[in-house]
C-alpha cells in the first residue's frame, strides 16, 4: 500500500533464445513455471526470442507496473539464462506479497508478452503462493539491484524478547542509518521517497536498500569489498520507544571476483563482520546454486564447478563458458566480442555463539568477465557436387540475430530468404553455449554468379550477413565469399560407322560414366545381345559392331545396287527413363537383291521397308499374282522364278534381252482399295538383261516406291498412262513388251494420254507440254510437240489433236486426251535415225471443269500465268502401270484429298517410255 503510486515503465527486452530450429513462422507461446526457493520465488517466462516482456504486480485488482526503483524497492529482479527465459526474482516478502502469519506468501503478477514473428504477444496472470516456516533470525539476500534484511522481534534483547512491537501498538518512525560519516536519522516516509523498502509484518520488521543507495558504504571484509546496510529502526507507541537493529553486507563483483582465460574465482568473506556482532560464530550450512537454484555436489562436479572453505574465505571457482552461463555480445570498433556471464548463488547459515542468533544469507550474483575477442568464422561447407553452397557463420552469443542478408543485386530479409528457398537455421554449439547460423542457397540462385572455366563451371556468391545484438539493438555485418569448381557434365557420346557389312558403334562415356542403358535399333543391349555384337568394353568406351542383316537395322531404301540400312543407337537414363543420346548412322550397302542366272532362273529378295511398316512381305507377289515368295518372314520376301513363268515382261534391246517382272501386293488388294486408305504400298521392278551376245546376265532393280520417308496420312493416289494405238481408231494399242517400237519417219504415231481411277465426270485431264527428246527429258535435241496446251505453231508437222467420244473403254472422255504425231517432226537436223530410240514426254494438267481457271484449263491456246500453290510429285509408269501420286501441299495448311478434286492440277514431266518422275503443281483452288 505504500509503494503503489510508481508509474514508470520497466522494460525488459530479453535476448534471442537459443536452439531455434529454424526461422520459419513458427510463433512459440513461451512457457511460464513458477518455483519457490527459500525465501525467493522464481518466475520463468520464455523463450522470449527477442519479444518484449512488461511486468506488472496485481495487488486489489490494480496492476502496478514494476519500474526498476519499484523493483529495487520492492523486493523484484530481473535476469535472463543461456536459454533466453526470463527469470523473475521475487523476495517473498516484497512489498506486495499477501502474507499469511509470517508462513504463506502469496504474490500475484501480470505477463505482458509483445509478441514477435517467433513469439505470440499474449496477457498471463500468475499468481503464486509459498510456504515458507524456516525462518531464522534474520535472512539476508543481496540481489544485483537491491540488498534486504527481514530481522525477527524475537530475537531482541531477552527483556523485550515477548514484545511484538506492532501488535502492541508500536509504530515504526526513524530509520537511523550507520555509515562511516556518522548516524543519519530518516523518517521513515523520508527513507521510502529515498527508495528504501520499509515493513514489517507480524513477526519481523524488513528493510531494503538499493545496491548503491547513498545511506550505505563500503567496507573491506576480510580484504574483499563489501557494500554494507546497516540501521536502527525506532518503533514508537506513545511516550514508549524501542529499537530494532538491522544490517546486511553484500558483495560486489569488484574486488571480490579474479579472473584468468578459463576461470572465474569467487572470495565470499566467511565471517562477515558487520552482520555477526560477537566475534564467534559456528557456520552451519553452504550451499552453491546457479540462476537461484541450489545444485547437489554431484551436479556441481558435472559443471566442473568447485567451492571450497578456508578459514577466511568460501571460494567459487567456475569454468568460463561452461553451462549455467551465456555469452553477451558486444561491437567495439566493427569488432565482434562476448564476455561470459553468470549467476551463481550461494546460500550460508550460521549461529552466533553469543546470542545463538541464527542468520540466513543469500546471495543472487552476477558476474560478468572481460569483453574477450570473438573472431567470427565463415566455414564453407559445400559440396560441389550437391550444387549448393553450404556455409556456417559462428560463434556467436545468443544475443545475435540474423536480420538480412546482402546479395549484390538486392537485400533479403530472413522471411525472402525462406521464400526465396535458402535455408537458414540457427544451431547451438554442443560444448559451450555459443551458437551459429547455417545458409544453404542452391547454385541455381539468381545470386548465384556462374562463370565458365576450362570444362568446369565456377560458381561463386558474395553476401553481406546483417546481425544485429538484441538487446541494444546494435546492428553489424560480416562479409564472406564463396567459390565452388564444378566439372562439368558431359554426356556420353555415340560415333559410328560402316564397311561393307558391318555398322561399328563405339559410345565414350560421359563425366558420370557408365551410368546409362543402351537400345540398339528398338532392342535394349543385354548381357547376351552383348555377346552377339562382339561388345567390348575398357572403362572409358565400350564398342559393337552390329552386322548390316541384323534385325536391329532398319532399311531405309533399296536401290539397284545397294541397300541403305540405318542403324539407331539411343542411351537412356534407366531412372528417369529419358533419353540422354540419340544416335544414327545410315549406310549403303552393296548388294545383289536379284540375281539373274544363265539358265534363266531369277531370284529376287524383297525386304520390308522402315517406311512401310505395316507391310507383310508374305503377302508379296510376283506380276502373276500366283507367284508368291519362296521363303518370307516379317523382314523379307525371297522369290525364285524363271524369266518365262510369273508375269516377267520381255522387251528387246539392240545388244540384250530385258526381263522385268514386279514384286506389290496383288492387284485385287489395290482394285477394292479406297484411294485415301492406309494399306501399304509396294512395288519393287526386278530386272534381268542377258547379253544377246555374250549370254552374261545382269541383274538391276528400280527404286521401289516409299523408298522416301513420307506422311502415310498424306497419302492419295493418281495414276496418269500414256499409251501409243495402233491406228487413229484408238481401239489396240501397243502393249508394254513391244517397246521400243519401230517406226517409219512416215508413220504417224497415235498417243493416247488417260488419267485412271478418276469417276468425276467434272475433271478434266490437260495436257500442257509434250516433247520429243533421244534421252533423258531434258536432253537435246528437244523437239516441242505440245506448247501451252497447243500445237507447237512452229512445228512444221503439227500436232493433231483427236476428239474422245464415250465408248466401251471410254467413260469420261474428259479424262482422256488424244493426239498424233508425225515422225517427221523428228527428222530435222537429224542425218542418222536408225538405232536411235526417241522419248516422248508430256507435262499433264488436271482441271476442274466447273472451275476453268485459265492456262490450259481454259482451253484456249493463249499462254496463262500459273499459279503455283503446292508442290506434288507423281511417279506414272510404263503402259497399264500405275501411277502413284504423294502430295502434301507445302504452302497450304492441309494435305488435299483427292477425292474432293476440287483443285486444278498440273501434272509435269510424263516421261514416255521409261519409268518416271512427274511434278505436279497445283494450280489454283476455289475460294
Ligand atoms: C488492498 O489489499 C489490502 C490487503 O492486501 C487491504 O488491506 C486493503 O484494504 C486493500 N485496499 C483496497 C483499496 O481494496
Ligand atoms: C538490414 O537490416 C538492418 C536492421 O533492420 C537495417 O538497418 C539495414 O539497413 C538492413 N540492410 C539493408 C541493406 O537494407
Ligand atoms: C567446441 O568444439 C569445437 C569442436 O568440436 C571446437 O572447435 C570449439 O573450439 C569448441 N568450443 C569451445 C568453446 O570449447
Ligand atoms: C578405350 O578405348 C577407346 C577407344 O578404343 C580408346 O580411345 C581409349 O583410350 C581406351 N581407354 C583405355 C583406358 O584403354
Ligand atoms: C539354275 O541355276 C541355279 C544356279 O546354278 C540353280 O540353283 C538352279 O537350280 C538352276 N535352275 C534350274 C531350273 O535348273
Ligand atoms: C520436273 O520438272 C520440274 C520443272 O519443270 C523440274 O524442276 C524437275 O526437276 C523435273 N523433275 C524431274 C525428275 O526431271
Amino acid at each position: 500500500m505504500l509503494y503503489l503510486i510508481f508509474g514508470f515503465r520497466w522494460l525488459f527486452l530479453l535476448l534471442v533464445a537459443a536452439n531455434i530450429e529454424a526461422q520459419k513462422n513458427v510463433i512459440l507461446i513461451p512457457d511460464i513455471k513458477t518455483k519457490c526457493l527459500g525465501n525467493i520465488m522464481l518466475v520463468e517466462v520464455g523463450p522470449l526470442r527477442g519479444s518484449f516482456l512488461d511486468v506488472a504486480v496485481i495487488m486489489n485488482n490494480t496492476a502496478v507496473l514494476l519500474t526498476p526503483s519499484i523493483a529495487t524497492q520492492c523486493g523484484f529482479s530481473m535476469k535472463h539464462d543461456q536459454f533466453g527465459n526470463a527469470l523473475i526474482y521475487i523476495s517473498l516478502q516484497n512489498c506486495f506479497s499477501q502474507n499469511v502469519e509470517d508462513k504463506t506468501f502469496t504474490t500475484a503478477l501480470q505477463l505482458h508478452l509483445h509478441g514477435n514473428q517467433f513469439v505470440k504477444g499474449e496477457l498471463h496472470q500468475v499468481v503464486e503462493t509459498c510456504q515458507y516456516n524456516a525462518w531464522a533470525s534474520r535472512e539476508v539476500i543481496c540481489d544485483y539491484n537491491y540488498m534486504e534484511v527481514a530481522q525477527s522481534f524475537q530475537t531482541l534483547g531477552e527483556q523485550r524478547s515477548c514484545n511484538l512491537p506492532v501488535d502492541l501498538g508500536f509504530r515504526a518512525t526513524t530509520v537511523v542509518f550507520f555509515t562511516p560519516e556518522g548516524e543519519k536519522p530518516m523518517s521513515v516516509a523520508d527513507a521510502q521517497r529515498r527508495g528504501y523498502g520499509i515493513r514489517n509484518t507480524p513477526t519481523r520488521l524488513v528493510l531494503r536498500s538499493p545496491m548503491m543507495a547513498p545511506e550505505t558504504y563500503m567496507q573491506q571484509v576480510a580484504g574483499v569489498p563489501m557494500r554494507v546496510f546497516k540501521t536502527s529502526t525506532i518503533f514508537e507507541k506513545k511516550w514508549l520507544a524501542t529499537q530494532v537493529d538491522a544490517a546486511a553486507a553484500c558483495p560486489i563483483q569488484e574486488g571480490s571476483v579474479f579472473l584468468t582465460q578459463k576461470t572465474i574465482t569467487w572470495y565470499l568473506p566467511r565471517q562477515m563482520d558487520p552482520m555477526i556482532s560477537s566475534g564467534q560464530f559456528k557456520l552451519l550450512e553452504v550451499h552453491f546454486g546457479i540462476n537461484g537454484q541450489r545444485l547437489n555436489p554431484l551436479e556441481l562436479q558435472a559443471r566442473g564447478y568447485s567451492v571450497a572453505l578456508n578459514d577466511f574465505y568460501v571460494i567459487t571457482e567456475l569454468p568460463i563458458g561452461g553451462v549455467g552461463g551465456y555469452y553477451k555480445s558486444h561491437i567495439q570498433d566493427d569488432k565482434y566480442y562476448v564476455s561470459y556471464m553468470i549467476e551463481p548463488m550461494l546460500e550460508l547459515l550460521w549461529t552466533e555463539d553469543a546470542t545463538n542468533e541464527q542468520t540466513r544469507y543469500k546471495v543472487l550474483f552476477h558476474i560478468a568477465t572481460h569483453l574477450v575477442p570473438q573472431p567470427l568464422e565463415l566455414i564453407d561447407k559445400t559440396v560441389p557436387g550437391e550444387m549448393t553452397f553450404k556455409m556456417v557463420l559462428g560463434h556467436f552469443a545468443v544475443d545475435v540475430a540474423l536480420i538480412n542478408i546482402t546479395f549484390p543485386a538486392e537485400v533479403l530479409s530472413m522471411a525472402d530468404c525462406s521464400v526465396r528457398g535458402f535455408n537458414i537455421l540457427e544451431h547451438m554449439s554442443p560444448n559451450s553455449s555459443m551458437k551459429v547460423f547455417t545458409l544453404e542457397v542452391p547454385f541455381s540462385d539468381p545470386a548465384v554468379l556462374k562463370q565458365a572455366g576450362d570444362g568446369v563451371t565456377i560458381f561463386s556468391l558474395h553476401l553481406t550477413f546483417g546481425l544485429m545484438l538484441m538487446d541494444e539493438l546494435e546492428f553489424f555485418s560480416y562479409n564472406a565469399h564463396l567459390e565452388a569448381v564444378v566439372q562439368n557434365i558431359v554426356p556420353p557420346s555415340v560415333s559410328g560407322g560402316c564397311d561393307k557389312e558391318n555398322f561399328y558403334v563405339l559410345v565414350k562415356y560421359g563425366s558420370r560414366g557408365y551410368n546409362f542403358q543402351t537400345l540398339v535399333g528398338k532392342r535394349l543391349m543385354t548381357p547376351s545381345l552383348a555377346q552377339h555384337y562382339d561388345y567390348m568394353e575398357n572403362g572409358t568406351h565400350f564398342s559393337f559392331v552390329v552386322p548390316f542383316s541384323s534385325p536391329d537395322v532398319a532399311v531405309e531404301a533399296i536401290q539397284s545396287s545397294f541397300i541403305k540400312g540405318r542403324l539407331d543407337v539411343i542411351l537412356n537414363n534407366p531412372e528417369t527413363n529419358s533419353e540422354i543420346q540419340e544416335f544414327s548412322v545410315a549406310c549403303n550397302f552393296l548388294s545383289t537383291l536379284t540375281e539373274c542366272f544363265p539358265n534363266g532362273t531369277m531370284t529376287a529378295l524383297a525386304l520390308k521397308l522402315e517406311s512401310v511398316p505395316s507391310l507383310n512381305p508374305s503377302k508379296l507377289t510376283l506380276e502373276d499374282p500366283s507367284c508368291g515368295p519362296v521363303f518370307s518372314n516379317d523382314r523379307y520376301a525371297f522369290f525364285v522364278f524363271t524369266v518365262n513363268s510369273c508375269g516377267t515382261k520381255r522387251k528387246f534391246m539392240s545388244n540384250a534381252m530385258l526381263y522385268e517382272n514386279e514384286i506389290s501386293l496383288p492387284d485385287e488388294d489395290l482394285a477394292k482399295k479406297d484411294p485415301n486408305s492406309k494399306e501399304p504400298e509396294y512395288d519393287l521392278k526386278v530386272s534381268c538383261v542377258y547379253d544377246i551376245d555374250t549370254n552374261q546376265a545382269v541383274a538391276f532393280n528400280t527404286r521401289p516406291r516409299r523408298s522416301e520417308p513420307y506422311a502415310e496420312n498424306s497419302k492419295g493416289q493418281l495414276q496418269v498412262v500414256m499409251r501409243l494405238a495402233m491406228d487413229e481408231s484408238y481401239s489396240k494399242f501397243q502393249s508394254t513388251e513391244d517397246y521400243p517400237i519401230a517406226k517409219y519417219l512416215q508413220q504417224p504415231l497415235y498417243f493416247e494420254v488417260e488419267l485412271l481411277k478418276s469417276t468425276n465426270p467434272l475433271v478434266s485431264l490437260e495436257l500442257e507440254n509434250c516433247w520429243a527428246t533421244k534421252g533423258e527429258r531434258t536432253s537435246q535435241p528437244r523437239w516441242n510437240l505440245i506448247i501451252n496446251g497447243c500445237p507447237n505453231p512452229v512445228d512444221p508437222y503439227q500436232v493433231v489433236f483427236h476428239p474422245v467420244w464415250a465408248d466401251a473403254r471410254v467413260r469420261y472422255p474428259s479424262h482422256f486426251k488424244r493426239f498424233e504425231v508425225k515422225m517427221f517432226a523428228f527428222a530435222e537436223g537429224e542425218e542418222d535415225l536408225n538405232a536411235k530410240v526417241i522419248f516422248v514426254h508430256c507435262d499433264v494438267v488436271i482441271c476442274d471443269a466447273k472451275n476453268p481457271l485459265g492456262g490450259v484449263c481454259g482451253k484456249q491456246c493463249s499462254k496463262t500465268k500459273e499459279m503455283i500453290r503446292g508442290e506434288f510429285e507423281i511417279e506414272v509408269q510404263l503402259g497399264g502401270g500405275r501411277g502413284m501420286l504423294y502430295y502434301c501441299a507445302l504452302s497450304s495448311l492441309d494435305c488435299i484429298n483427292l477425292n474432293l478434286l476440287l483443285f486444278c492440277w498440273q501434272v509435269k514431266n510424263v516421261t514416255f517410255l521409261r519409268s518416271w518422275i512427274l511434278n505436279m503443281y497445283q494450280l489454283d483452288q476455289y475460294a
